[in-house]
């Protein structure tokens, strides 16, 4: 097994928020289909449209590189429940994976550790791997609670997590404070917390299943940054939001990934 990450596969996650009407959501799923089109094996794409663009994306995405992923669920199967979406809605539209816990989805929803938690095990039961966001503001920071706050929200969002079979579960580590900045914080401090993560999530889990648990690091990544961060094993892929809403920059960054796969023999790692 690898020193700081467990897998081979590098994974780029596009995170669109509420940037994009629907024919623009598939128009940049088409090219950057297109520009990834070389890629192979080793590295994952997930393109995490907004609701409404969901069947259209992922219309794009099928037998593609490119896997679906959605910006949210709702903890409840289902049930009265006015605007909210559920895991098994996303799974029919194609989608794979489901973002939780977003720190915009904390700040401005009131989104708890505790809600996070539901929608991580829902995620995991409805047969949708969770990228569970985690991070520190600046306050936080500041004030030497860094540690603390990042270990206490994955110790909160996996509670009663179990990963049967061959389940995975994605941590991105987002210090919330850099992001939408273009300002990313250095990779060696991005390690710190992914060292973190990865101890917490092997004391949660035990070590069989934390091997199935992949940790990526998102905020102010771009294709000038992106190479740094995947140098350390601990890294083992990006959430991007700017820039996975240009085709051509998201397009360096995925084919820096897959290079960093490929390029250190993949077989070695
Ligand atoms: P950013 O967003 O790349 O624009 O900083 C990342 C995120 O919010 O997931």
């Amino acid at each position: 097994m690898k020193k700081g990450g467990t897998s081979n596969k590098r994974y780029v996650i596009a995170n669109w928020k509420m940037q994009l009407g629907v024919s623009e959501s598939e128009a940049l799923a088409q090219d950057e289909l297109a520009a990834c089109g070389e890629l192979d094996g080793g590295v994952v794409v997930v393109l995490c449209p907004s609701f409404p663009a969901l069947e259209r994306v992922g219309g794009v995405c099928l037998g593609s590189l490119c896997a679906l992923g959605v910006q949210d669920i709702f903890w409840e199967e289902k049930g009265q429940y006015t605007g909210e979406v559920s895991a098994a809605m996303a799974k029919e539209l194609g989608a794979q994976y489901a973002i939780v816990g977003h720190s915009e989805r904390r700040a401005h929803l009131g989104e708890t550790d505790a809600m996070v938690n539901k929608k991580v095990l829902r995620a995991l039961g409805s047969g949708l791997i969770p990228i569970v966001c985690v991070g520190e503001t600046k306050e936080e920071r500041d004030a030497g609670r860094r540690d603390a706050v990042v270990e206490g929200q994955v110790r909160a969002a996996l509670r009663g997590v179990k990963l049967v079979g061959s389940q995975e579960l994605l941590v991105a580590y987002e210090p919330v404070w850099v992001i939408g900045t273009g300002q990313a914080v250095e990779p060696e401090d991005a390690v710190r917390s992914h060292t973190l993560i990865r101890a917490t999530v092997r004391d949660i889990l035990g070590e069989a299943s934390a091997a199935r648990v992949h940790i990526i690091y998102g905020g102010s990544v771009d294709s000038k940054n992106v190479g740094d961060f995947l140098k350390y094993p601990e890294i083992e892929g990006t959430l991007v939001g700017g820039a996975s809403l240009k085709a051509k920059e998201f397009s360096k960054i995925a084919a820096i990934t897959w290079q960093s796969v490929v390029g250190s023999g993949s077989s070695q790692r």
